[in-house]
């Protein structure tokens, strides 16, 4: 049997990762910027969480959510206290696209209405509502297309309103900081005169930090920075350190009832074993300050780069906007440097997305390399005479 060939793949082959760093099977040692594409938060195999799943599936790795399972609830406990988010309910799913299904079906279902507001080059996942809200014509197919969104420009609020008053909106959906659209974020004025326009027209602010959350931007949330309270927020990618394990926080005026949402695998004992571990390497080791420290030293270093158009995002969801393509340089990085980053739909945006335990000297090795790139590029230039861009 083949495999179904829906991934470019990279002539790379891990076998093993610690920390910072991935090891293919010839022994070669990658920094990896990119996290397995943000989702590495404490570092590759950190010991803790090593233990933690191991300890786990030796006693029990899975039961089904017909019975009591008190590492749900101790999830709950722990990720409402180093969140802030105490007052909220939690729902487990597996994945980023399951979690914003979930929240947008419940926003439908606690509403009574269907249709949904997202933003141009959003992306929120590839199941069927979640894509359907996802600005790629070329991923949603005829099915997914019957969802009824409409796609606003990120920080027009007249358009939201527009949209808004005629009453059939159950949801707006919205990341904070755009991942793979790369990074663009808007000021705190729009995401709160958001939030109020939800408010007024009973319509449910869905806020997707599957890539944002879990520490990612030195926040626990990138939302937190623009002191709003959303309706629902979504998680997953750094919610398990690799182990899939996603969900959604629920507001208290949501209200549960029996069979309203479910699922066979979502909160299993060895995904919370995982994220309980996650929660607690982030706190222990200060990882969400950590990011804000590295952040700030990268930033300063960007400064020097040239050919930069500007470094976008925040904490270690950055991206690097240069005035050319970036996709050889990305290979160069790679193959060359042995260094891990990752892409956006804008093709001149270099992607910065490495475990939070990232330290200032991995970021210096980074801009060496690319300070060497980018020299050879300019020499390439000049002698060709080649315009940039
Ligand atoms: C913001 C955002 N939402 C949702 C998803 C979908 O997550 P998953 O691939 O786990 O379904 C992603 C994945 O890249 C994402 O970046």
């Amino acid at each position: 049997m083949s495999l179904f060939n829906v991934y470019p793949l990279f002539d790379i082959t891990p076998v093993k990762a610690k920390d910072v760093y991935v090891f293919d099977e010839k022994g070669t040692k990658y920094l990896d910027l990119y996290g397995g594409h943000a989702v590495i938060s404490i570092g590759h195999s950190h010991p803790e969480y090593v233990n933690s799943i191991s300890e786990q599936v030796s006693k029990i790795g899975f039961y089904s959510n017909s019975i009591q399972n008190p590492l749900q609830v101790k999830l709950a406990l722990t990720l409402g206290k180093l969140s802030k988010c105490e007052a909220y309910q939690l729902f487990l799913c597996n994945s980023g696209a399951e979690a914003n299904e979930n929240a947008l079906k419940l926003a439908s279902f606690h509403t009574g209405k269907k249709k949904v507001i997202a933003f141009k080059n959003s992306f929120h996942g590839r199941t069927s509502a979640a894509v359907a809200a996802t600005d790629n014509p070329k991923i949603i197919a005829p099915l997914n297309a019957q969802q009824e969104v409409e796609f606003i420009e990120l920080g027009d609020l007249v358009s939201v309103e527009k949209a808004l008053v005629k009453n059939d909106v159950c949801a707006v959906i919205i990341e904070i900081i755009q991942g793979i659209g790369g990074l663009d974020e808007s000021t705190t004025e729009f995401y709160q005169g958001l939030s109020k326009l939800c408010k007024k027209y009973n319509s449910l602010l869905i806020v997707d930090e599957v890539q944002s959350g879990f520490g990612r931007t030195g926040d626990f949330f990138a939302f937190q920075k623009h002191n709003i309270t959303p309706d629902i927020i979504s998680m997953a990618k750094g919610m398990g350190n690799g182990f899939p394990i996603g969900g959604i926080l629920i507001h208290p005026n949501i209200e549960a009832s029996l069979g309203l949402l479910g699922t066979t695998f979502g909160g299993n004992h060895l995904a919370c074993a995982a994220s309980l571990a996650v929660l607690n390497v982030l706190e222990s080791e200060n990882l969400m300050q950590n990011a804000k420290d590295v952040s700030r030293y990268f930033k300063e270093k960007a400064k020097s780069l040239s050919n930069l158009k500007s470094v976008k995002g925040r904490g270690l969801m950055l991206g690097l906007e240069f005035d050319f393509n970036v996709s050889e340089l990305r290979k160069k990085l790679i193959f060359e440097h042995h260094i891990f980053t990752g892409s956006a739909k804008n093709p001149d945006v270099l992607r910065i997305l490495p475990p939070l335990t990232i330290q200032k000297h991995h970021i210096d090795v980074l801009f060496k390399a690319l300070e060497k790139e980018l020299l050879d590029l300019s020499g390439f230039k000049n002698l060709t005479g080649l315009k940039e861009n």
